[in-house]
């Protein structure tokens, strides 16, 4: 990639950390490769770093299992919305399998970057086609094979960052979370108090209601606020 100095190599590969996470709640443990943190303000780096919000509602579904792990055994098919580095929708499905086997996660994004390192994070988490697929999805654009799915959880973290996403990201949670699920998004408070009354307005004309939002004060001063949407 041009103009990035020492960031990419010339067959696009891009200078690469690789860091392990542990969720003591539930013993899942997770190897992520991604770029430096200080490289998120690059356009390129975007979707290859683990923004904050990912991480804190990883830890928190970690300790709140049973605010979202279903009772019964039945395999879950969950879908992760602008996955980036993939560690929200791998710690989902890990967890999943603990308790439901035969659950899948779909994680989805729409810059081929974001796709070529899921699928080297996928590989490096021992996760197999089954358990796990990473599939090109633009929020809004139902042409693709996923427009034709519908899943039983959705998780998304740091997506909400403009006010061109807002419409096609409500209308895209609505039309592939099935009727009686929910859907857990976290992000920069920062960018919700911009863009989260709007978000919201547009998910209540999609016909889906936001249960809770919570503000959540992290260790390292960021602040991040998780909703929780429901589909009737
Ligand atoms: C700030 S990053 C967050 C990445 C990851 N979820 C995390 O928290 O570490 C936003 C991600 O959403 C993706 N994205 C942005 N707009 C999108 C859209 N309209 N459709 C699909 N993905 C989008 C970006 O490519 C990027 O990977």
């Amino acid at each position: 990639m041009e103009g990035f100095g020492d960031l990419f190599q010339q067959d696009g590969t891009f200078e690469h950390i690789t860091e392990s996470y542990e969720f003591p709640a539930s013993g899942v443990s997770l190897e992520i490769q991604q770029m430096e943190y200080e490289n998120c303000q690059l356009e390129v780096g975007v979707p290859l770093v683990v923004w904050r919000a990912s991480l804190s509602l990883s830890q928190w579904l970690d300790k709140n299992q049973t605010q979202w792990l279903k009772s019964s055994s039945d395999p879950v098919s969950a879908l992760e919305l602008g996955s980036g580095t993939g560690l929200l929708g791998l710690f989902t499905i890990k967890r999943l399998l603990q308790e439901n086997q035969g659950s899948k996660v779909t994680l989805t994004d729409m810059e081929q970057s974001s796709l070529d390192l899921l699928a080297k994070n996928i590989e490096l988490n021992a996760l197999t086609t089954e358990q796990v697929s990473a599939s090109y999805l633009k929020w809004g654009d139902f042409t693709s094979p996923i427009g034709e799915q519908s899943f039983d959880l959705i998780v998304g973290s740091d997506i909400i960052y403009n006010n061109y996403v807002l419409e096609p990201l409500a209308q895209t949670i609505e039309k592939l979370l099935k009727p009686g699920s929910n859907a857990y998004i976290a992000n920069n408070k920062v960018r919700y108090d911009n863009y989260g009354r709007q978000f919201e307005v547009e998910l209540e004309k999609a016909g889906l209601i936001v249960q809770e939002r919570i503000d959540i004060q992290e260790d390292k001063g960021t602040q991040v606020m998780r909703l929780l949407i429901i589909k009737k």
